[in-house]
């Protein structure tokens, strides 16, 4: 397998990223580790920024909201997707400006709701009982909050299943057929100003023929809205652009996706006479593949397959169980060894379906080596669990060849840092 890229490379045999070796990281900060390249981070993100100079881009803060991570992200002028009080509350510390914050959820919570009124953010609104809610809560608090519905599409684009959202039976989102009427009752009420409308068909989504689905059926229901008299600010498409997680794997780059939606954004913005505000909001493709997860091998073991007892499992990675997911895994001290084994890569997490990675050739593996796990920037440590009693790991940002410590491994302490023993069982 070719490892080589702009931000991996190999050096005395070993695995760097951003320049430095990853087999001394570990020497220095054990394992697991998660290493996150903020130069690549950066230049992700002005390539989509490239492609979409006119747009708002707003980072979906789920695909990673270590502070760090965000507090890049606001530095290049990005603004955020949030889906919960605490991913708004690590955004606005960050410095991401509360007009550039859209609060997504389909089922917040009134304290939530609150938070959104306080902070003076835009809220995406998921139901009508929300609707209502917000405009009591603003109201009550006289305040006017700018906000937008999100609208299922019903778009169905080739990803996992559980990771598609704009299909019609999805949680997300309100009917396409219950738009204009959610439209002309948020006109009505106090506390809340409709600017805009949402959607996001899913994630990981490898053609763009869906997003150009999903665009002209978005400009269909924004016609309809601006005859209502609503006047729209911005229309948000969401997230979902895929990146190749294997080698091989054709992806399309945010050019592609500028191709697929623009002109219909901009022919029919015009011809509707109105000129709205493009928002995209990227996650994976931001920080996707500037995250490698360095994992020390426990164990090696020889049964019906060939076993490789690694020191995180999905407490630390998700994606593998949940989504069946593929990552590339490279033996970081080996990284230039052709392979000669097929080797299971498993998590010592009690559940058979822990297998990080399942049939690969790699180079004849023993305790002591470490494991890279590509591309784990995006929804791997923001996945992570405490399960089995596992302490989370470090993470740390390499930027221009430097190291930065940028979060802690947890403690026992940590671990059980919220639980009350009552005293009776003292
Ligand atoms: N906007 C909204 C409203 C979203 O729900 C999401 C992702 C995004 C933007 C960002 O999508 P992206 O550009 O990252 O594809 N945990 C799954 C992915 C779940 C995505 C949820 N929503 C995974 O590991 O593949």
């Amino acid at each position: 397998m070719s490892i080589i890229s702009d931000h991996l490379g190999i050096r005395n045999h070993h695995l760097t990223i951003g320049g430095v070796d990853t087999v001394s990281l570990t020497q220095k900060y054990g394992t697991p580790l998660y290493v996150l390249d903020e130069d690549r981070v950066r230049r992700n993100f002005r390539t989509f920024r490239g492609a979409f100079p006119d747009a708002d881009l707003y980072y979906a803060a789920k695909a990673n909201w270590n502070l760090s991570i965000l507090r890049i992200i606001a530095s290049e002028g990005a603004g955020a997707d949030v889906f919960s009080d605490g991913e708004l509350y690590a955004a606005l510390l960050a410095g991401i400006p509360p007009e550039r914050i859209l609060f997504n959820g389909n089922s917040k919570t009134l304290n939530e709701l609150q938070m959104a009124v306080d902070t003076g953010v835009r809220v995406s609104m998921d139901s009508l009982h929300e609707l209502y809610a917000l405009s009591d809560l603003a109201v009550k608090s006289g305040k006017t909050v700018d906000v937008a519905f999100r609208v299922n599409p019903d778009v169905s684009p080739d990803t996992h299943p559980k990771i598609a959202t704009g299909l019609a039976a999805s949680k997300f989102g309100i009917g396409y057929a219950d738009v204009v009427e959610a439209y002309k009752e948020a006109k009505k009420l106090g506390g809340v100003r409709p600017v805009g409308i949402h959607c996001h068909i899913g994630s990981q989504i490898l053609d763009v023929a869906p997003f150009g689905e999903a665009v002209e059926k978005m400009m269909d229901m924004v016609e309809q809205i601006t005859r209502l008299g609503v006047d729209l600010k911005f229309v948000d498409l969401g997230g979902g652009l895929g990146i190749p997680y294997q080698e091989g794997m054709e992806a399309p780059e945010p050019r592609d996706l500028a191709g697929a939606v623009l002109p219909t954004f901009n022919e029919r913005s015009k011809s509707i006479g109105i000129a709205p505000k493009l928002i995209l909001e990227p996650g994976r493709y931001i920080v996707g593949d500037a995250g490698v997860l360095l994992t020390g091998v426990n164990t090696v073991k020889k049964a019906a397959k060939t076993f490789v007892g690694v020191d995180s499992g999905l407490n630390l990675l998700i994606r593998p169980a949940m989504y069946d997911a593929y990552h590339e895994v490279v033996v970081a001290n080996k990284a230039d060894v052709a392979g000669t084994e097929t080797y299971d890569v498993v998590g010592p997490i009690c559940e058979s379906g822990d297998v990080i990675a399942k049939d690969r050739e790699l180079p004849s593996v023993e305790p002591g080596d470490v494991v890279a796990v590509l591309d784990v920037g995006a929804y791997g440590f923001s996945m992570s669990s405490q399960y089995n009693g596992r302490c989370r790991c470090a993470e740390v940002l390499i930027s221009a060849g430097g190291v930065d410590l940028i979060r802690g491994q947890e403690s026992y302490g940590d671990l059980l840092a919220k639980q009350v023993l009552p005293a009776r069982l003292l």
